[in-house]
């Protein structure tokens, strides 16, 4: 049978104390409101495990890229109180501008059984993410003397490997949350052995970011929907003027490539058909639908346009699997937002198992409103690219194995 990474139903977490990494990089707006807490809605499944099978609870996690400096815009203290709302019950911030020290030890030996700790944030420290691993060790090594576990549960910074998220492992028995099994369960099982058709949705705006996904998801999809801003170096690709849109130049020659491997493969790769253009980058420019193929010289596509949406919503009414990363056009702006819309919709409404992966796109089914029709909304957006590219995620490897 093959390994398996433990996971905290396979511990004995009675008097013993959790270090739990979560992800609690969330957007906080200028006044230090979260503006988005999937994130911490995400952990809480484990942290109330571990409360009430008797554990003492330390979290940590990084915000933002403080780069080592104590910045109070990055402070972990408004997730404190959003924790402690949601939780109903107490949590002790250790407001270290080091992260630890004596004052947050004897916090961290005050606690009682199914008492919470917060850490400050741990990119306060310029060790946390240091790539010399000489200089990354020993503050795993302190982060890990203060518990007797390490539980990570932060998906979204599992692709990283520093001390908080890998890095502790090497000193405490290390098992998985429940975020990051279900994260590994939804993208996992899409990738193994998805219900077909599998169809991936993939937006964004340069080719070479999503290179090895694409590549990765021309050996597993059996149609891949290519919208958004890269769209437009792929249709140059295919030989058409796209005007003023967005070129990734350095990228045409991989689209090219792309395409010639979905043909080898038997992938259907489906490209606008006609898109909303406009003459400048703004939500009020006059717009115009155009056929992708004729895309006027002066004018720019910011998003799908309608026969686009039909074509991408039938190709997602068919599918068993529907994985979707990036926005189909310039979302932010009111009048550019309809593709990505009619594209959140079209698998809202769907029998597939729908997965959005992370970024963005999941930014975008949250302010539509949509997240909970999705089967599965990612809480990691690197990570979950850098998982279907087929990459090793340090803070998954470093877990004990049944
Ligand atoms: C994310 O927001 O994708 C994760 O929290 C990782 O953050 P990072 O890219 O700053 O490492």
């Amino acid at each position: 049978m093959a390994e398996t990474a433990k996971t905290i139903r396979d511990f004995d977490f009675t008097g013993k104390t959790a270090l739990v990494r979560c992800d609690f990089n969330v957007p906080l707006d200028p006044e230090g409101n979260i503006t988005d807490d999937r994130r911490i809605e995400g952990a809480l499944p484990t942290i109330r495990y571990l409360t009430e099978h008797g554990a003492k609870v330390i979290l940590m996690s990084h915000l933002g890229r403080p780069k080592g400096e104590a910045k109070p815009e990055f402070s972990l203290a408004p997730v404190a109180r959003d924790l402690e709302e949601k939780l109903g019950q107490p949590i002790v911030f250790a407001p270290s501008q080091t992260v630890i020290d004596d004052a947050v030890k004897a916090q961290v030996s005050a606690l009682k059984p199914g008492g919470i700790l917060l850490l400050e944030n741990t990119r306060f420290r310029k060790e946390e993410d240091d790539k010399d691993l000489s200089i990354q060790r020993p503050f795993a090594e302190e982060l890990a003397s203060l518990a007797g576990v390490f539980v990570n549960d932060a998906f979204g910074t599992a692709h990283r490997h520093h001390a908080s998220t890998a890095g502790v492992a090497d000193y405490i028995p290390a098992v998985m949350g429940f975020l990051i099994e279900k994260e590994l369960k939804y993208l996992g099982d899409a990738l193994d052995d998805p219900k077909r058709p599998f169809v991936a949705i993939l937006g964004g705006a340069k080719v070479a970011d999503k290179i090895q996904v694409i590549d990765a998801l021309l050996r597993k999809a059996d149609t891949l929907l290519i919208g958004g801003g890269m769209a437009y170096t792929f249709l140059k690709a295919e030989g058409y003027e796209i005007g003023k849109s967005l070129l990734d130049a350095e990228g045409l020659d991989l689209a090219r490539g792309l395409i010639e491997k979905a043909k080898e493969k038997g992938v259907s790769l489906l490209l606008p058909a006609d898109v909303k253009a406009a003459a400048a980058f703004d939500n009020d420019a006059p717009a115009e639908i155009v056929k992708a193929t004729a895309i006027p010289a002066d004018a720019q596509g910011l998003d799908i346009g309608p026969e686009t949406m039909k074509l991408f919503a039938a190709e997602i009414a068919k599918a068993g699997t529907v994985l979707w990363n990036g926005p189909m056009g310039v979302f932010e702006m009111p009048n550019f937002a309809a593709g990505t819309i009619a594209v959140a919709e079209a698998m809202a409404s769907s029998k597939a198992v729908t997965i959005i992966g992370g970024g963005d796109s999941a930014a975008a089914v949250e302010q539509f409103g949509l997240a909970d029709k999705m089967s599965h909304v990612s809480t990691g957006g690197g990570a979950s690219l850098e998982f279907i590219e087929g990459q090793v995620l340090p803070g998954v490897a470093c877990l004990d194995k049944n």
